[in-house]
């Protein structure tokens, strides 16, 4: 056989070997949700939102598919409750797997994407553009990220068995609209005549099977919308509408966990039995416990053997999940078409989400009709996928990458810069600077601000026209460059699926232009191994940073995504270009494609200004885990909110990482069992501190909305955390639970 490797008919010959459609699949998935407390969240820029809680934890989900035979090619896709992927958390994470796999995972086949949550704890990328806010690099946001990264994929790896994959497609109609419409409305009329609307509606999901048992082990979906169901001013940690959507479906597949939703007791107590148990339970105390209780609290299980379901993102630059639109606050009426504004205000202009005014109400919604739609496609899921395993990828210096459109007229791509319409903001999100989105002048006062900081070149003020020049990102290097240069694009194939993986967030047509541009170049080149049923899906905040991709056209307008558009007018049509090449290399099976300049490892000089918690001591008198606010005594029905707060210490000190800070327990045959957890839609754990004359003290409060679900019962709360007296002394793990109650 050796001959044939030697003639390089692989491709042949894996063809072959592989066309029963069989592949080993592997997945894994593992917790990331970071310091829960005093670091700033990242996505909206807004410096007074910091973590105080958790309303229910963020993780890596990955999925490992590779050929049979020995040899055969592999790759991992990693899909994060992170506002974004990050170069830096790549490099750390290659370095890692490195030591673990040796060359089998590495840049070309690894790929990590990001929902777009911005309930997320920030400080993970390493220019400082997206460190202004957080005050710098904070390790323990990147160090909870790399880590589950890793570990999501090491269980993927270790899972690898022979499986099936499946894939389908699907309509989402509800859960986006685009935030720029007017943006939209620059590209030409008969582009936007062949689409129904403006923004994409398709749905992709891959369903993975185990080939031994035939039972479903994992599902993997990719829709745009934003993760902004959550507003700027949330503090809580959530994975926002996609975390959401995931949560649902692996508990929906899963089950959230047995303990709650069976009843044990064959004749439930009558009420008055039950108020009668629960006044004679009366609060623990705080006490020590072992490092690892609250793991072992822990309702859901995530050692492998789970089902993962996982919303990845995808070209979501334009669309937001606000769906009932963009409204003033003063008045209630629409704002302002082109602008985003209300009369000339853009602070008050804000989106609304299907739950309006509720934005954790909204976060279900959206969460919930992705899930539904991923639940149809699932079970409805007929077109395996066979065939080969495949991938490219190549790093260009986007700085001044040479584009030859149409007509070979030859243009480049610019320095990153941001226009003011970036520092107004979105109606996701507005900004406080006094821009507006459409802006293409800035006034005496901002171009004096931005000359302080930095004066753009004439050459970069040309290039990057008919953009204003706010913040010229592209050539500040002070204390350490402000915005990537380098920027990695990867195609991954897994038979009729072909994955782009684009560092940012295309709109709705750059992302159709990038998709149809590719199949046709695979079509074109691939002789017959690529057809109109090949299916293309963009991976949006993949591997790298480097905010929006709007068309040339929107790129006129100047709204936000345009605005956020780094590299100039022509960075689509770079990314087309580059893409074609890089699709026209694995059409045709050339391996041999040049992997451009490395990004630079900047870990060295990253600035970190948020300090870790330099030890917690509760008032004399007082342990962690003792109750600080009972719960109040008697019966609780479903839809009523109960809450407890307990003394506790900063949660930075053990992030209790596959554990949790928070659980509600019921008691069955005179036994405690947890049945739900910070994990849980309807448990939330709110951290605060509170300063008075004989010093600070830490307060956990943990407020369970009672869920239909919920059997009757007695109940009472627990709380886990961990403390240092000081910075150098030994870390303490503590408990304490509040006194019972009923649910009828
Ligand atoms: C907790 O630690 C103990 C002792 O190290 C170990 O036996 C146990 O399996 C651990 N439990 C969990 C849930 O990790
Ligand atoms: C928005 O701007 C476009 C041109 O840029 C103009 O034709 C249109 O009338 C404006 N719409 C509104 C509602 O102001
Ligand atoms: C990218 O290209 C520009 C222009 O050629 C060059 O000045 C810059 O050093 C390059 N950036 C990196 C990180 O290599
Ligand atoms: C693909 O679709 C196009 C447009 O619908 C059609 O013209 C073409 O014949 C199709 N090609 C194949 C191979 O089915
Ligand atoms: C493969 O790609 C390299 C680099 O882009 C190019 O020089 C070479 O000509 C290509 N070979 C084929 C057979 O297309
Ligand atoms: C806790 O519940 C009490 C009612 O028992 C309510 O007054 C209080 O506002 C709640 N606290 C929080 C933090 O939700
Ligand atoms: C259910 O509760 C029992 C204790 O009553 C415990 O042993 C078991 O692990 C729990 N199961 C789950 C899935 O949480």
């Amino acid at each position: 056989m050796y001959w044939l490797w030697k003639l390089g008919l692989t491709s042949l010959f894996c063809l072959i070997f592989v066309a029963d459609g069989e592949y080993l699949i592997g997945l894994g998935s593992y917790d990331m949700t970071g310091p829960a407390a005093d670091v700033n969240m990242m996505g909206y820029a807004n410096m007074e939102q910091v973590t105080a809680g958790i309303h229910f934890r963020l993780r890596a989900r990955a999925f490992i598919v590779a050929e049979t035979q020995q040899g055969g090619a592999r790759f991992a896709f990693v899909n994060l409750d992170a506002g974004m992927a990050s170069q830096l958390v790549t490099i750390k994470l290659l370095q890692r797997l490195k030591l673990r796999y040796g060359d089998l995972y590495n840049e070309h086949n690894v790929a990590i994407s990001g929902t777009h949550t911005h309930a997320g704890p920030g400080g993970y990328l390493q220019y400082v553009t997206y460190s202004v806010t957080s005050l710098g690099f904070v390790p323990q946001s990147f160090e909870a990220l790399v880590t589950a990264v890793e570990l999501s994929i090491a269980q993927a790896h270790d899972n690898l068995k022979p499986g099936s994959i499946f894939i389908n497609t699907g309509d989402l109609e509800n859960a986006g609209i685009n935030r720029s419409p007017s943006a939209y409305l620059f590209n030409p009329p008969e582009e936007r005549a062949r689409y129904p609307r403006d923004v994409d509606t398709l749905m992709t999901l891959l369903k993975f099977v185990d080939k031994n048992s035939g039972n479903s082990v994992g599902a993997f979906t990719w829709f745009a919308t934003h993760g902004t169901s959550m507003s700027r001013d949330n503090k809580l940690i959530s994975g926002d509408n996609k975390g959401a959507a995931a949560r649902f479906f692996e508990d929906w597949f899963g089950g959230s966990n047995i303990n709650a939703s069976t009843t044990i007791n064959k004749r439930p107590n009558s009420l008055s039995k039950m108020l009668k148990k629960a006044s004679k339970i009366k609060a623990t105390g705080g006490q020590e416990c072992p490092k690892n209780a609250s793991q072992s609290s822990k309702v859901r299980n995530y050692d492998g053997s789970r089902f993962i379901g996982a919303f990845c993102q995808s070209n979501v630059g334009d669309v937001s999940p606000n769906v009932l639109g963009a409204f003033c606050l003063d008045s209630g009426k629409p704002c302002d078409f082109n602008h985003s504004s209300c009369h000339g205000n853009d602070q008050l202009c804000v989106g609304r989400g299907p739950g309006y005014p509720d934005e954790i109400l909204s976060t279900k919604i959206i969460g919930e009709r992705q899930f539904q739609k991923a639940v149809d496609l699932f079970t409805s899921a007929e077109e395996e996928i066979t065939g080969k395993i495949d991938y490219r990828l190549v790093y260009l210096n986007f700085t001044n990458i040479e584009v030859i459109l149409e007509g070979n007229q030859v243009v480049k791509t610019c320095p990153a810069a941001l226009g003011p319409g970036f520092a107004a903001g979105t109606t996701d999100g507005p900004g406080v600077f006094g821009f507006q989105q459409g802006d293409t002048e800035i006034n005496e006062f901002w171009k004096k601000v931005r000359d302080a900081i930095k004066e753009p070149s004439q050459y970069q003020v040309d290039c990057q026209k008919p953009k204003t020049v706010l913040l010229d990102t592209g050539e500040m290097f002070w204390p350490y460059a402000w915005a990537p240069a380098i920027l990695p694009i990867q195609i991954l194939r897994l038979g009729k699926l072909v994955i782009l993986s684009v560092p940012g967030e295309f709109t709705t047509m750059a992302g159709r232009r990038l998709r149809e541009a590719i199949k046709e170049t695979l079509i074109s080149n691939g002789n017959g191994e690529f057809g109109n049923d090949t299916h293309i899906v963009i991976a949006g905040l993949s591997n790298t940073y480097s905010q929006y991709i709007a068309t040339f056209e929107e790129y006129k307008q100047q709204r936000y995504e345009a605005a956020s558009t780094l590299y100039g007018p022509h960075t689509l049509s770079a990314y087309v270009q580059e893409f074609k090449k890089l699709a026209q290399a694995m059409a045709r099976g050339n391996k041999t494609v040049g992997k451009g300049p490395s990004p630079p490892d900047l870990s060295s000089v990253q600035i970190s200004f948020v300090l870790d918690p330099s030890g917690d001591s509760p008032p004399p008198g007082v342990k962690f885990g003792d109750v600080n606010q009972d719960v109040k005594s008697g019966s609780f029905k479903k839809g009523d909110r109960i809450n407890v707060t307990f003394w506790s210490a900063n949660p930075r000190y053990d992030l209790l990482a596959e554990g949790t800070f928070a659980v509600v327990e019921i008691l069955r045959g005179g036994k405690w069992a947890p049945v739900y957890d910070d994990d849980d839609f309807c448990l939330y754990f709110m951290w605060n501190q509170k300063f008075d004359a004989s010093g600070s003290y830490g307060f956990a409060t943990i407020e369970w909305e009672v869920p239909e679900e919920a059997s009757p019962g007695v109940y009472r709360f627990r709380h886990y955390g961990s403390f240092k007296k000081t910075r150098d002394s030994p870390i303490h793990y503590f408990t304490g639970a509040s006194s019972g109650f009923t649910v009828s």
